[in-house]
């Protein structure tokens, strides 16, 4: 496996890989690499394509009052990880690499940016959408792959995409989980014993609204039911809500393409997670 940390090493590695596969994919990561992340190079490298995976904690979609230090990182473990998974490039650019002195510019997306993780999370998606751009502009790939497990995410960077014209194609892939239904996340791991016990209440919280949804029309009893749940198995919900998927408007009852999206915190750990309605 190739590893760039410089943006001439990269230009070099990228223009190889080009010529050897006629295409590039990236997948854009913050590191602590797990299962789900594994999901999107195995999306990426199903198609022929040269597969690029970054990594980079990225200083500015973390709110001020966000622990950046906390942030789990392990860079060798990670590049184990991708070489074993056949990936052909890692991208390890650094924070003055992404951000040189004198930057000046960010990208703010409005509409389904604004609700939600953007309420709970202010300035996250500029940083998101901030450096996405960036690293479509560095590795110049045909397609980008993302969670589904970031519904929110997936959907204000397929929108920064289509806004700016940007010549890729951006991939949604399914949430990966525990045996349990815990969606998979670094943050996973500050779950204490008793918190993980508990965890999976959320991705089962879903599921139950999901199903009464089916059969019923009103969706503002289903939310309150499953919020009251939640709290009294001891999360701190942020949001339970039904959403239009690509727009993230709320909904007052299923229709195609609706999304059940909800963040809850138990303990110091925030999980957030998302399945069709
Ligand atoms: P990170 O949290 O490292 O996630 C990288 C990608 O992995 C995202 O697209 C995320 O949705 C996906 N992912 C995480 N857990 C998953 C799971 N259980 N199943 C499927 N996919 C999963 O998301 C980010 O980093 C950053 O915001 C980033 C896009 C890299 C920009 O900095």
């Amino acid at each position: 496996m190739l590893v760039a940390r410089a943006l001439a090493e990269l230009r070099s590695h990228c223009t190889t890989l080009r010529e050897r596969f006629g295409a590039l994919t990236l997948v854009p990561t913050m590191g602590a690499l797990h299962a789900g992340h594994m999901a999107l190079l195995r999306a990426a490298a199903a198609r022929e394509a040269g597969t690029v995976v970054s990594i980079f904690v990225n200083p500015l979609q973390f709110a001020a009052s966000e622990d950046l230090t906390r942030y789990p990182r392990d860079e060798p473990g990670d590049l184990a990880l991708l070489a074993a998974q056949g990936c052909h490039l890692a991208w390890l650019p650094d924070v003055a690499t992404m951000y040189p002195p004198g930057d000046a510019t960010s990208i703010s997306v409005e509409g389904p940016a604004l609700r939600w993780e953007g309420e709970a999370r202010p300035g996250h998606f500029r940083g998101v959408a901030t450096v996405c751009a960036r690293l479509f502009a560095q590795v110049r790939p045909d397609r980008a792959y993302f969670g589904e497990k970031d519904w929110q995410q997936l959907q204000v960077v397929t929108r920064m995409a289509a806004d700016l014209l940007l010549p890729l194609e951006i991939v949604g892939v399914p949430t990966v989980r525990e045996p349990d239904g815990l969606a998979l996340s670094s943050r996973n791991r500050f779950l204490t014993a008793a918190e993980r016990q508990t965890a999976p209440m959320l991705s089962a919280a879903l599921e139950a609204a999901a199903h009464k949804l089916a059969q019923r029309g009103g969706a503002g009893p289903v939310l309150a039911d499953a919020r009251a749940n939640l709290l009294l198995a001891g999360f701190a919900v942020d949001y339970f809500a039904l959403v239009d998927g690509p727009t993230l408007a709320p909904l007052p009852e299923a229709r195609p393409g609706a999304r059940l999206i909800a963040a809850a915190r138990i303990g110091s750990v925030r999980l957030i997670d998302n399945i069709p309605a």
